[in-house]
């Protein structure tokens, strides 16, 4: 499945703003919600959609639906959390699942603590959101979640991915498509992604 990098100025120039070591919690806050928004608008650029007909102000007028069960959203907390109000702007009837990982520190590896899911997952495309796509574990073992419950449609929307961690995803879940506002450089000693954007879930939540 491909990698996505949107290269869209609206995407860079925002991007660009949330790489200053200075920015504050707010406007970090609200940026990760705006390319949230923008990743969202490319992700959903295929989706089927199929006749329909409504009664218009001048007689019946054939319009397009989004066909198949609603969307459900997927963040991977906590920073997860900061791009799903930009998803639910353009999905508003999306459901919303969680998936709640927590990283070993010196191993990286991840373990899902929570995991909720939305009725009928397995009839659904997931649209799993974090804004930072690293050595790709806590990816992996979310899409690992999601496949175990059965949902087979699935899609990721990041802010920053490493190339370690989309080779990560390309070979443990080649269906699945990552959809990136950046393409960064490597991974520092500690899994941090170079340049990056630093702790992305500190930043959103003002911890720290
Ligand atoms: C960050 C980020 C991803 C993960 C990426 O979360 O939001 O979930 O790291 O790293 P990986 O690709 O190497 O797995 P973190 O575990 O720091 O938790 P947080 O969301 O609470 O900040
Ligand atoms: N998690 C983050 O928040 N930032 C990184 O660069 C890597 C993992």
């Amino acid at each position: 499945m491909p990698f996505f990098e949107v290269r869209h100025p609206l995407v860079r120039h925002k991007l660009g703003l949330m790489r200053d070591k200075d920015i504050s919690t707010k406007d970090f806050r609200e940026l990760t919600a705006e390319v949230a928004r923008l990743l969202t608008y490319e992700a959903t650029k295929d989706l089927e959609v199929g006749p329909h007909t409504v009664e218009g102000w001048a007689g019946p007028v054939e319009v397009d639906r989004l066909q198949g069960k609603k969307i459900t959203v997927v963040p991977i907390l906590r920073a997860g959390l900061g791009m799903m109000d930009g998803v639910l702007d353009l999905i508003p009837s999306a459901r919303v699942s969680v998936v709640g990982l927590f990283r070993n520190e010196e191993t990286l590896e991840p373990t899902a603590y929570y995991c909720k899911f939305t009725s009928q997952i397995e009839a659904r495309l997931a649209l799993v959101i974090d804004p930072m796509l690293a050595t790709g574990g806590s990816l992996i073992e979310a899409v690992n979640q999601l496949k175990q419950a059965g949902c087979s449609r699935i899609r990721a929307l990041v802010l920053v991915a490493a190339p370690e961690g989309v080779k990560a995803m390309e070979e443990a879940h080649p269906d699945v498509a990552i959809y990136a506002a950046a393409l960064d450089e490597r991974l520092n000693e500690i899994g941090y992604i170079l340049p990056g954007l630093g702790d992305a879930g500190d930043k959103i939540f003002g911890t720290k």
